[in-house]
This record gives structure tokens, C-alpha cells and sequence, in this order.
């Protein structure tokens, strides 16, 4: 196994650290894909809309993007035709839209938007097909935060133009993009799973406060959920990412690591199997049917938080851009909402899986520094400033972090210090890293669906030491 680039843990400490200072600055102060939703590898033009899966109240972003910074650089490139591989859903689907229009603008650099398959896993098979072929048809591409070291050796290395910039970001996630001395990509955003919870039926059913323990958020969900379902049939007391790909490796981690069950490798070690992750398991197998629909076993992060959002659930597990959604004008749970730490055990820890996106250059693409301004744009302090206050998408920019705008648009960071952030364990396992996953989660995924925790998770183990030999 390449347990050479172990530094999953303490590169995080890092962030944990940033954001508990942001934190304290904040407390002073069944599914269809959605309508018109395109393939992935179907170029948009320029100029048309990329699809946008809509959630109940979800609106188009008013404020104005930045101008271009470096505009008069990046014009030499103009009249040059990039495809970029993009959000293709909700906020940030129309976050690209918007500052793609404005740097077309300034810079005369013609962009078509490609969305992305919406689910991680998929995104990773497209990608895998493109390289192989060393196809000139992507130049630009999201690159989910696991997937440096599996994507590396098909990536730019940016340092000569953008490793100055990469100077004002995160140390950590620049480190996490580092691979053989190679930046490989530049830091975008960051993330890591809260707990969302309606603050108006907590009253109504006289909870004071979200609940701390998993115990406390099954018994509330339950009362909750046979409430309402009084008058809303459908209403369910939890939402949250059951379909097996990569969304459920980040749900299950924190499930697991807050019942004290670790992080699956830990210093090149697997220690999936224990009694805590076999509890965790045996708990969320209960979910199923009960607390969440027996559909949750499909659901990705826009089902989730289309349910939520369409008032038909009482939590939510989701990543921080649900915030700014749900908070949007004519979102049915505007302001009656918050967010939390996921629960825990007694004597454990919340714990949020670390997620995050970067963006990167292709070494196949014929027009890579034209890329390259176009990366330099998207994660250049404005636009970073920008996608934090219109969707609640967590900068890398330090200051950008500490901006008094971007604290007040993101009040639940003032909780991060009691959330431990877990990363998944794509450093030791390096380009191994999906299989790994991938193992982890059809594990997860069969005893969701009725199997033994404890036997699945022998066999995961099995697996896993075969996958990373
Ligand atoms: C979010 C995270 C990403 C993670 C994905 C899983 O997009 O940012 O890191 O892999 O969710 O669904």
C-alpha cells in the first residue's frame, strides 16, 4: 500500500483551526433526474443555461459577480473556446453560469459549461474515460478532494502561474494538491456534513435545542414525523445520502467515527471493523423505513435537499450550500431553519467528513492558458467572496474566510470547533483511493438493505486489504 502521502489528519488540523477562528469572529458580531438535465459530454454552448436541478423556492442569484482581476492578462487569450466540467445542479450549477457570463465578458475567453455527473463516483468513471483517452475535449475540471493523487498524472502542474496565488489559501488543501512537488490543482471551496433542523416544528413539539446524541435525533424525528404526518403523509423526521457512491463513504464515516469506530484507514491501517462502526451501521440499518423512507437507500444530496427544502422533513444531513438554498427568498423553510453538529455518541464527538472541491487544468487540453486564467478567476479571493455569500460555499482564501460579509452569510461555522473533521482516507491510499471507497460503500449500501453489520463489515475489510496490497 503507498502510505507515503499520510497526512490526512494533521493537514486538516489546519482548517479546524481557521475555521474555529472564523468561528469565534462569528459569534461576536423516489427519484427522476431533474427536468432538461443534459448528459455529461454533451457540450452547451457559451451562452446556454447548463441545467440546474430546481428545489421548491430555489431562485436566480441576484448579486453581481466580480470583475475579472486579471483581465488585461487573460485578454491575450481571447477568442479561445474552453470546456469546463461543472456544478451541474442548484446554487453552484448557477454560480458558474454567472461569473462564466462575466469572464467571457472581460476576457473575451469563450466558455462551455459540461455539467458534471451530479454524483461523485460518476464523475470520477467520466474523468477516468477522458484521460484514458487523453482527450483535448475537457480543459478545465472540478476535482472533488479525494482525487489529487487517482488524477495527478493527467493534471497541469500550476505552480509557475498560480503557485503565488496558492499562497493566500489554506496550507492544508494546497498540500492536499501538492503531489510529486506538482500543484496539481487549485483550491476552490471546502465543506464538511452538518446537521439541518426545522426550528419551528422543534418548538412545536417543545424541543428547545437540536438534539446532541443520535438517541435524542431518533426519538425527536420520530415524534415529529408522526405529527405531521397528520396532516403531510409523506413527511419524514430525517433525510439524508443512502445511494451507494461516494456521498454514502462520507455519511458513513461520520456516522461511524462519532459512535468512536475511527476513520476506516488510519496511519495505513484498516480499522473499519470494530464494535463502533458495527453499531453505527446497526443504527442507520434502523433508519430505513422508520425515520427515513425506505427510498433514502437513492438518494443523493439534491434529494435530500429538495425534500428538506420543500418542508417535507424535519433534518437533514447535507453539506454547508444547503444553507444559503434554504435561506433563498422564496424557499418554503426560509428562516426557519438552523444547523448543528451531527449528533454523536454519548462521550464521542459530532464528526463531519471533510469534502471540497478543487479546480484543475487538463494536460491534455489545446488551450491551457487560456485554463489557466479561468481557474485563476473562479478561485481568486472575489469570486471565492462571491460564492460564499450568494451559496454559502466555504472559501479556501484565509481572508476570505475571516471577511466580516462571509462569517455573517455563514453562521453554523461558528460550530466547527465541535465538530471533528474527518477526511477520507485518500492520501495513504493514494489512485487506490475509489476502489477503496467503493468497497466501503456497497458494504454500507448491503446493510442498509437488510444485512448483518457486523459480517459486512469482515468482508469490507477482506476487500480492502486486497485493494490496497
Ligand atoms: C460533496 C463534497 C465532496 C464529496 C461529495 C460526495 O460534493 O464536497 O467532497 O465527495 O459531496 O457526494
Amino acid at each position: 500500500m503507498d502510505i507515503t502521502r499520510q497526512h490526512d489528519l494533521r493537514a486538516w488540523r489546519t482548517i479546524a483551526l481557521l475555521l474555529f477562528v472564523v468561528g469565534l469572529c462569528a459569534c461576536q458580531g423516489d427519484k427522476k433526474p431533474p427536468a432538461g438535465e443534459s448528459r455529461p459530454g454533451a457540450a452547451a454552448t457559451a451562452t446556454s443555461k447548463p441545467a440546474v436541478a430546481e428545489a421548491p423556492g430555489d431562485t436566480a442569484i441576484k448579486a453581481q459577480p466580480p470583475a475579472v482581476p486579471n483581465a488585461a492578462e487573460a485578454k491575450k487569450f481571447s477568442g479561445a473556446k474552453l470546456k469546463y466540467y461543472s456544478e451541474s445542479v442548484g446554487v453552484g450549477a448557477e454560480l458558474d453560469r454567472v461569473l462564466i457570463k462575466q469572464f467571457n465578458q472581460d476576457t473575451g475567453i469563450e466558455v462551455a459549461l459540461i455539467p458534471r455527473p451530479k454524483d461523485a463516483t460518476e464523475t470520477y468513471s467520466v474523468y477516468q474515460r477522458l484521460f484514458q483517452g487523453q482527450s483535448a475535449d475537457i480543459d478545465v475540471l472540478m476535482l472533488d478532494v479525494i482525487w489529487p493523487g487517482a488524477f495527478a498524472q493527467n493534471l497541469l502542474d500550476l505552480r509557475e502561474k498560480l503557485g503565488e496565488a496558492a499562497k493566500q489559501h489554506v496550507e492544508s488543501i494546497v498540500q492536499n494538491n501538492t503531489v510529486d512537488g506538482k500543484l496539481v490543482a487549485m483550491p476552490w471551496f471546502t465543506d464538511f456534513g452538518l446537521l439541518y433542523y426545522r426550528t419551528d416544528l422543534l418548538e412545536k413539539y417543545g424541543y428547545s435545542k437540536p438534539p446532541e446524541t443520535w438517541d435524542e435525533l431518533e426519538q425527536m424525528a420520530k415524534k415529529i414525523q408522526d405529527g405531521e404526518r397528520a396532516s403531510s403523509p409523506n413527511f419524514l423526521g430525517f433525510v439524508w445520502q443512502g445511494k451507494a457512491y461516494e456521498g454514502l463513504t462520507c455519511n458513513a464515516l461520520e456516522w461511524i467515527a462519532s459512535h468512536g469506530g475511527g476513520a476506516i484507514i488510519e496511519d495505513g491501517k484498516i480499522t473499519v471493523n470494530n464494535p463502533g462502526a458495527q453499531k453505527a451501521l446497526a443504527r442507520a440499518k434502523g433508519w430505513v423505513g422508520t425515520i427515513s423512507s425506505a427510498g433514502v437507500t437513492s438518494y443523493e444530496e439534491e434529494d435530500a435537499r429538495n425534500t428538506f427544502q420543500g418542508g417535507n422533513a424535519a433534518f437533514m444531513r447535507n453539506w454547508p450550500y444547503a444553507y444559503a438554498a434554504g435561506n433563498a427568498d422564496k424557499s418554503p423553510i426560509k428562516g426557519k431553519f438552523g444547523v448543528a453538529p451531527l449528533p454523536h455518541e454519548p462521550g464521542q464527538k459530532s464528526a463531519g467528513a471533510v469534502g471540497g472541491w478543487q479546480l484543475a487544468v487538463s494536460k491534455f487540453s489545446a488551450q491551457k492558458d487560456a485554463a489557466i486564467e479561468l481557474v485563476r478567476y473562479l478561485t481568486s479571493p472575489e469570486a471565492q467572496k462571491f460564492r460564499a455569500t450568494a451559496g454559502s460555499f466555504i472559501p479556501t482564501v484565509r481572508s476570505v474566510q475571516e471577511d466580516p460579509d462571509v462569517v455573517k452569510s455563514m453562521p453554523f461555522l461558528s460550530r466547527a470547533k465541535d465538530i471533528a473533521l474527518v477526511p477520507r482516507p485518500s492520501n495513504s491510499t493514494g489512485a487506490r483511493y475509489n476502489e477503496a471507497s467503493i468497497a466501503f460503500f456497497q458494504g454500507v449500501s448491503q446493510v442498509l438493505q437488510g444485512k448483518d453489520p457486523k459480517e459486512v463489515l469482515g468482508q469490507v475489510e477482506q476487500r480492502l486489504t486486497r485493494a490496497l496490497r
